[in-house]
């Protein structure tokens, strides 16, 4: 127990019942702090008991505790007044608060005033500042010291309020004592051992305390909004592609997707190449055989690109540079068996030699969906991505066409966003090329639409996040993962 609730169970011992008021005043103490002793003595068992009760309590004002501090303003008048007298309009002016003054004054006969030649004269000697007197005496709680009339006064003068205080009456227990126990907060292995226990007493359960946070890992705000993602995929009848491969051959990545070799993508600005090991034959040779000859000489009702495919260039090893490669991957074993529509998504990393900024890192994540059946066209890919992004809680589209090597036609998705009030883009889709398709042997009339977008963008709109590096690597503030609440895209 604090000292300061033994000082209270000392003074209860001889004197009770006692208002906290009256012990806080005794002990020199803040009142909130006594009632907080009081409140721990009751939550043990009837060692004191307690009563609300409210008193009335003079209160200095602002302006009181002034007059209090300086002198009232009819001392002050007087105070002012030379021997010979002084005109009235001149001492008026001249002295603070004059008018309240200048009237107590008259009614306390302590000056005179003749009107006939202005002259403001002392009445008597000298005078007691009884307005001062009584002020501090409230000031020091002792307001009882002060008449009833005065403290009427005062209050008129609005130099002192009355304000009510709440307190408690205190008295003692059925189990009073001034020695407390400490009582155990732990049974503990020692206490069962030795069979002290049963001399003990013991805190009593807080079934309502919150308890502590255990510690553990928080998801990081781009996996929270991975799973918003994946589950918007799921409720549309997608399945999830297997993305766990971040290397892939140059094959996978650029040549199944007809990107021709000598494609600027392919260099070492956007690419990163492998050392060790450097490259990968591990592509089906057959299918590498058409895709060879759809890019050099063409086929499929295609010119190609009319150049020398190399196979020493598909085999070159890579980080993947999108999720596209999966795709490609998935849609030749795909063909490989009776054909099947199918929805497949994946949400994981890809990596690209970027200049490095504000909203662009080395690496990042895709979403991908990608849909392969008979006859798709070019308004079933905009009407699903019409339904995609309303699941995201995005209702305003538009599509502006653009290139992909593998699709056609392409359009870039853009959105409109209230918050920043303009549109901006969220993705690319197609539909993959013949090129791509026909040599994994799909059937002709099977069409495949896709779109890709970025994770970082919308987990950035979503946390309020402006700069990439607030979000990934090594500046990231653990609280911001730890704090930040689990995804819900408004819907
Ligand atoms: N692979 C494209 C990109 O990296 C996205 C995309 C996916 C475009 C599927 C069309 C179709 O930006």
């Amino acid at each position: 127990m604090s000292e300061l609730s033994d000082k209270i169970l000392n003074y209860l011992e001889t004197s009770h019942p006692v208002d906290t008021l009256k012990l806080a005043s005794i002990f020199e103490e803040d009142h909130q702090k006594v009632i907080g002793a009081i409140n721990s003595l009751l939550a043990l068992d009837d060692i004191i008991t307690a009563e609300n009760v409210s008193s009335k309590r003079w209160e200095l004002t602002e302006e009181g505790k002034l007059v209090c501090d300086k002198g009232s303003y009819e001392v002050h008048l007087f105070n002012a007044i030379p021997s010979e007298g002084i005109n009235q309009k001149q001492i008026m002016a001249d002295v603070p608060n004059s008018k309240v003054g200048f009237a107590k004054a008259m009614s306390k006969g302590w000056i005179l005033y003749d009107k006939s030649t202005n002259l403001v004269t002392r009445k008597v000697d000298s005078v007691v500042d009884e307005v001062q007197a009584d002020l501090k005496s409230i000031q020091d709680g002792k307001s009882e010291a002060v008449t009833d009339s005065n403290k009427q006064d005062y209050k008129k003068r609005k130099l002192i309020l009355e304000v009510t205080v709440k307190s408690f009456l205190v008295n003692k227990g059925k189990n009073f004592t001034t020695t407390i126990e400490k009582p155990e907060a732990d049974l503990t292995h020692d206490m069962i051992m030795s069979g002290s226990w049963k001399a003990k007493t013991f805190k009593p359960y807080n079934f309502d305390a919150l308890g502590v946070v255990p510690p553990s890992g928080h998801l990081h705000p781009l996996m929270k909004v991975r799973q918003e993602f994946r589950q918007i995929f799921l409720e549309m009848g997608f399945s999830e592609m297997p993305t766990n491969n971040y290397v892939e051959s140059s094959f996978w990545n650029f040549d199944a997707l007809f990107q021709p070799q000598q494609h600027p993508a392919r260099d070492a600005h956007d690419t990163f190449f492998i050392s060790d090991p450097a490259t990968s034959d591990k592509y089906p040779a057959k299918y590498a055989e058409r895709v060879c000859r759809v890019h050099s000489k063409g086929g499929y009702g295609s010119q190609g690109y009319g150049y020398k495919w190399s196979k020493d260039e598909a085999q070159k090893n890579l980080l993947r540079t999108h999720t596209t490669a999966v795709s490609a991957r998935m849609l030749y074993a795909l063909a490989q068996k009776e054909f099947k529509p199918v929805k497949y998504f994946s949400i994981d990393k890809v990596f690209r030699n970027e200049t490095l900024d504000a909203t662009h890192l080395a690496e990042f994540h895709q979403v991908e969906g990608v849909i392969a059946d008979v006859d798709l066209s070019l308004g079933h890919l905009i009407g699903v991505l019409d339904e995609f992004f309303k699941k995201l809680g995005i209702t305003q589209l538009q599509f502006k066409p653009a290139y992909n090597p593998y699709t056609e036609p392409s359009m870039e998705i853009f959105c409109f966003h209230p918050g920043l009030n303009k549109w901006i883009e969220v993705g690319n889709s197609g539909i993959f090329r013949p090129e791509m398709l026909l040599p994994m042997n799909l059937p002709g009339n099977v069409n495949v639409i896709a779109w890709g977008l970025s994770l970082e963008r919308p987990t950035m709109i979503k946390y309020h996040i402006n700069n990439i590096r607030d979000l990934v690597g090594p500046k990231v503030d653990l609280k911001m993962v730890e704090n930040n609440p689990i995804c819900r895209l408004d819907k």
